[in-house]
């Protein structure tokens, strides 16, 4: 597989949940040379993933948690780029539980500081939509693609069943973030009518963003639907937490790191 530009080492790692990266943490720790550094609160794992250097941690759940953790991950370990990934909910009129969403841009869709600036916007930046790095959603795009191919066919019969996952499909686009879990109809559908262009709903990714943004350091953002952001969202999420998140950040991110 072409892989484009090299990789910026180390690579920070993020997800939010300790079960979006259960198995990518289970790895850094099998290798005896990864480090435990305790920072803010937060456990880095600092050493080799899949042969490369990567520092993993696990930001917690919303915005502000988010920035927090990609600004140390830049400052206290240097990180040359970013990587979030995780569980979103669908905004999407076709994105479906099991679909992935690459983050070509993000926005803070609770943000608004208006009439003093437009709606969304975040203040003094002229920005509302924070881009990701081209070269590694190219090749988080590829990495996407081997695992629809054959990764995804490993998850158990019963998993795919029980969260109705037959055909996932790759969606690019415009990924929204906000202090709120989406759970009901009406929200969702004030979401969609606010940002057509919304593919996929979360807590932590346009944080992430805005602080790279800010750093210069590239970044890049998957998510994985876990939920239609209605009124199962609550129900759905938890499964596809435990039972399916980690399967697929784990082969993603093998398949992102190997180039394989
Ligand atoms: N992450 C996963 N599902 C979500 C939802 N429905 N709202 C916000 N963040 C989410």
């Amino acid at each position: 597989m072409s892989t484009g530009q090299p990789l910026a080492d180390p690579l920070g790692l993020v997800a939010a949940l300790a079960q979006e990266a259960a198995g990518l943490i289970a790895e850094m720790r099998a290798e005896a040379r990864t480090e435990l550094v305790r920072a803010g609160g937060r456990d880095f794992h600092v050493g080799q993933l899949f042969g490369r250097p990567c520092v993993l941690t696990l930001a917690r759940i919303g915005k502000v948690a988010a920035a927090t953790t990609a600004t140390a991950l830049i400052h206290r370990f240097d990180v040359g780029a970013i990587l979030f990934t995780g569980v979103a909910g669908g905004a999407g009129q076709h994105v479906r539980v099991g679909d992935i969403v690459l983050g070509e841009t993000l926005l803070q869709h609770d943000l608004d500081a208006s009439p003093i600036f437009p709606r969304w916007e975040v203040p003094l930046s002229g920005l509302s939509r924070f881009a990701t790095d081209p070269a590694l959603s190219e090749r988080l795009e590829q990495a996407v693609a081997g695992f629809l191919a054959e990764d995804f066919l490993r998850l158990p019969e019963t998993s795919r069943a029980r969260l109705g996952l037959t055909r996932p499909a790759l969606h690019k686009g415009l990924i929204v973030s906000g202090d709120r879990f989406v759970n009901g109809h009406a929200a969702v559908a004030q979401l969609r009518a606010d940002l057509p262009d919304a593919l996929a709903i979360e807590m932590e990714g346009a944080a992430v963003a805005q602080v790279c943004h800010d750093y210069g350091v590239p970044c890049a953002v998957i998510r994985t639907i876990s939920d239609a952001a209605d009124d199962s969202a609550h129900i759905d999420f938890p499964v596809f937490l435990s039972e399916v998140a980690s399967h697929y950040s784990y082969a993603i991110v093998r398949r992102f790191l190997t180039g394989g």
